[in-house]
């Protein structure tokens, strides 16, 4: 009997920890599913994986827009047949870079605003179209891709649209996971660290594999691996 090809969505796959989440899903044999907003840049990194004849198909995502999660959900239906992985990478930082302007009082409601519709109703308006899908299947594996800076724990001060959009993920993250513990479905959240991405400078101190490690080990987790976590490094951290 021929093994079953799992299939993986990542958003925001254009660049940075995406594009190489989506290199090293495709490297252990998923077939691909790189989805960005823009299309020639999506088609640009499909290119370039194609190239070491991954399996690797694009398809057009603003994770903002309902119409484009109901087009790729019809898409995985009818054209494919089935969706194993979810990856929620696509992410923004919205907030002032300089820290004198990145406090408490003079954070702007519009820019959180902003945040929680990329980073956290993004996520959210995924998983309720898509795990349907891996219910069917009785498989899944979604990761959210979250930050150190979101951690309750380890919460400091500045940067309060990022900050929040992140611990809203990590909620949104143990909410489903509860959901769907008996369902062989696992989701988890990962901490890539600071890497260097357009997001990350060039200061970052990870690279973007060291940055996608955790999150692809996370989307091909056996079926007795985690759910409801937070991953650094592959190891579990606090909340
Ligand atoms: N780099 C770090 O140090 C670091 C640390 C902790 C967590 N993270 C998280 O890691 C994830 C990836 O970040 P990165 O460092 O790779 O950043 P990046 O290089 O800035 O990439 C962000 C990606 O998200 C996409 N994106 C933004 N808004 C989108 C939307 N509405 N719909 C679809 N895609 C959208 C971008 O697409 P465009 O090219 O079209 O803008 C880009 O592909 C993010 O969730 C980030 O919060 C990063």
């Amino acid at each position: 009997m021929k093994a079953i090809q799992r299939v993986a969505v990542v958003t925001g796959a254009n660049r940075g920890i995406g594009l190489e989440v989506s290199r090293q899903l495709a490297m252990t044999g998923l077939k691909v599913i790189l989805t960005s907003r823009n299309p020639d840049q999506g088609l640009r990194a499909v290119d370039q994986l194609r190239h070491v004849q991954y399996d690797v198909d694009f398809f057009k995502l603003d994770v903002t827009q309902p119409a484009d999660i109901q087009a790729l959900r019809q898409f995985l239906e009818r054209e494919i047949g089935r969706l194993d992985v979810l990856v929620n990478n696509a992410g923004v930082f919205l907030d002032p870079r300089d820290p004198r302007k990145a406090g408490f009082l003079t954070g702007k409601i519009d820019t959180l605003e902003a945040t929680l519709e990329v980073n956290l109703k993004g996520p959210y308006r995924l998983m309720q179209a898509l795990i349907p899908l891996m219910v069917k299947h009785h498989y899944g594996r979604i990761v959210n891709v979250s930050s150190g800076m979101g951690a309750l724990s380890e919460m400091s001060s500045g940067y309060p649209a990022y900050r929040i959009s992140k611990t809203a993920l990590n909620a949104l993250t143990k909410l489903a996971a509860e959901e769907f513990r008996d369902q062989n479905i696992l989701i988890n959240a990962a901490s890539p660290g600071w890497v260097k991405t357009d997001m990350g400078g060039a200061n970052a101190t990870r690279t973007v594999e060291e940055g996608a490690d955790t999150i692809t080990w996370l989307a091909t987790l056996p079926d007795d691996g985690p759910t409801g976590g937070l991953f650094h490094d592959r190891t579990r951290i606090s909340w």
